[in-house]
C-alpha cells in the first residue's frame, strides 16, 4: 500500500529544473532507495517531502493529505523524520539530549539557536514523563551504548554520530524514514551495520527512503529503486531491472 505519493511535483532554483514533474510513491513498510549522479535532485526531493524547500507545482499526498508546504513540526507529527547529508547533530550537545530534541515534534530544532535549545531542554528534562524510557528504547534499537547517554556526542565515533542521528530521527516515532547518504564517510564492516539498522526499521514497521552511492549496498538492500538524472525520475525498478537498465548504465557510465 501506498504511504507517500507525489504527482508531478516541480523545484527550479532560478532557472535550474532541480526536480521536474516527478511521481513517485513511496510504499509502506519497503527499502525504497533513490540514486543518482551529483546534483540530479535527490536531496531537494527530500528537502520538498519535508518542507525545508517548497514546490512549484505538484502535490505530495501523506495519509489523505497533501503536505507540500505544510509546517514541517505538523509533517514530523504525520509520521515522516529524516537525517542530513552533512551528519547534523548537536556536537555539544549529550546523546540523550540529541534524541530528546528528535523525540520533540513540535521543536524546529534547525532554527533554535543554542540558547533556546538549553531552555528547551531544560523545560523537558523537567516534565520528563516517558521521556527517558523513550530516549533507552531508541538507543537500544540502534546499538547505542546505555552509558553514552550522558556524553557529549563531540567525543563519539562517526558510526556512534550516524547512530545518534538515527536515533533522534526514530524518536520521533515516524512510519517513514528520510535518510541522506548514511553510510557517507563509514568504512565497509561500519556500512554493513547501518545497512542492519535499515532492514531493523524495516521490521519494525518503517518505511525507508535511502540516499546513497555505494551502489553495491543500495541494491543489497532495496526493493525498489529510484534513479534521478538532471531532475527528472529515468526509471523506477527492482534492483535487478535497475542494473540491466540501458538508460541507467548510460548515465552512470556516460554510454
Ligand atoms: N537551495 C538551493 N539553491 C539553489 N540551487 C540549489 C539549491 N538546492 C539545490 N540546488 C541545485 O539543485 C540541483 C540538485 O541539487 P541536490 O538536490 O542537492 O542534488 P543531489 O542531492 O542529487 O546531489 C543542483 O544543481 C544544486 O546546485
Ligand atoms: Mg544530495
Amino acid at each position: 500500500m501506498s504511504l507517500l505519493k507525489t504527482t508531478g511535483i516541480c523545484k527550479s532554483f532560478g532557472g535550474l529544473a532541480a526536480i521536474s514533474n516527478v511521481s513517485m510513491e513511496v510504499r509502506e513498510q519497503e527499502i525504497l532507495a533513490l540514486i543518482g549522479p551529483n546534483g540530479a535532485g535527490k536531496t531537494t526531493l527530500l528537502n520538498l517531502i519535508t518542507n525545508f524547500t517548497t514546490p512549484d507545482s505538484g502535490s505530495i499526498i501523506l495519509a489523505n493529505q497533501d503536505i507540500a508546504g505544510l509546517a514541517r513540526h505538523k509533517i514530523v507529527k504525520l509520521g515522516i523524520a529524516r537525517t542530513f547529508q552533512s551528519l547534523t547533530v548537536f556536537e555539544n550537545l549529550s546523546v540523550s539530549d540529541n534524541i530528546t530534541i528528535g523525540h520533540s515534534s513540535k521543536v524546529e530544532s534547525s532554527l533554535l539557536d543554542m540558547c533556546n535549545i538549553a531552555a528547551y531542554l531544560k523545560g523537558k528534562r523537567e516534565h520528563k514523563h516517558g521521556l527517558r524510557e523513550k530516549i533507552a528504547e531508541v538507543m537500544a534499537f540502534v546499538g547505542l551504548d546505555p552509558g553514552l547517554a550522558k556524553d557529549r556526542v563531540h567525543v563519539l565515533s562517526m558510526i556512534d554520530k550516524k547512530r545518534v542521528a538515527i536515533a533522534s530521527a526514530l524518536a520521533s516515532g515516524p512510519t517513514l524514514l528520510l535518510l541522506d547518504e548514511p553510510l557517507a564517510g563509514l568504512n565497509q564492516s561500519e556500512s554493513q551495520e547501518v545497512l542492519g539498522l535499515i532492514r531493523k526499521a524495516k521490521g519494525a514497521g518503517i518505511a525507508v527512503l535511502l540516499i546513497d552511492h555505494n551502489l553495491e549496498a543500495v541494491m543489497s538492500i532495496a526493493e525498489r529503486v529510484l534513479v534521478l538524472n538532471f531532475g527528472e525520475l529515468i526509471k523506477t525498478g527492482t534492483p535487478e531491472e535497475i542494473i540491466s537498465s540501458k538508460r541507467v548504465s548510460e548515465v552512470y557510465l556516460g554510454k
